[in-house]
């Protein structure tokens, strides 16, 4: 009898045990399955920043890429109107090319190229840059905006009319070197 009892004493430490281990291991799987989840998303999310990355942008009007010409269509000295994108390709030198916004500065008129005065002049209130945006008179506070500008493998130039930066002075690094 007392065999008996403590037979089926055992037998429920055993299942208690049992249920134990039930526990432990599906506590295991359960934070396996989180890990391998999240290695599976971090996988995914990194592979697909990296598709995007190299995924060509959508080359419309302004406030996406522009297409502004090819490079030799940009003489060294040259200032180009690009409509479409709302800037001016100003080619610096022969490896230095900067895009401008048109937009004045100041209060926001259209500012055109005077290539008689090798300047842009703005014809509201007056302010004046030079080929490079840099505000040389009147009233504007700063330099002409300018753009990031890319060239592809083709020598095509274009412009990121999405990114158009504001600057307190004009400086080398503002300038797209080909
Ligand atoms: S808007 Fe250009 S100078 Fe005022």
């Amino acid at each position: 009898m007392s065999d008996a009892v403590k037979s089926q004493e055992e037998r429920n430490e055993e299942n208690a045990l049992d249920e134990a281990d039930k526990k432990t291991m599906s506590r295991r799987i359960f934070l396996r399955s989180v890990m391998w989840a999240s290695t599976l998303l971090t996988l995914l999310t990194t592979a697909l920043s990296g598709f995007m990355l190299f995924w060509p942008r959508k080359i419309e009007g302004f406030g996406s890429l522009v297409r502004a010409g090819k490079l030799d269509d940009f003489p060294v000295g040259s200032v180009t109107r690009v409509r479409s994108g709302k800037f001016y390709i100003a080619r610096l030198s022969e490896h230095e090319l900067i895009a401008l916004y048109w937009k004045c500065p100041h209060l926001g008129c259209t500012v055109p190229w005077e290539p008689t005065q090798n300047q842009f002049v703005c014809p509201c209130h007056g302010s004046r840059y030079n080929i490079t945006g840099q505000n040389v008179a009147g009233p504007a506070p700063r330099p002409m905006d300018y753009m990031t500008v890319y060239v592809d493998e083709e020598g095509t130039v274009i412009v990121d009319t999405g990114d158009i930066r504001e600057r307190d002075a004009h400086r080398s690094e503002h300038v797209t070197r080909v």
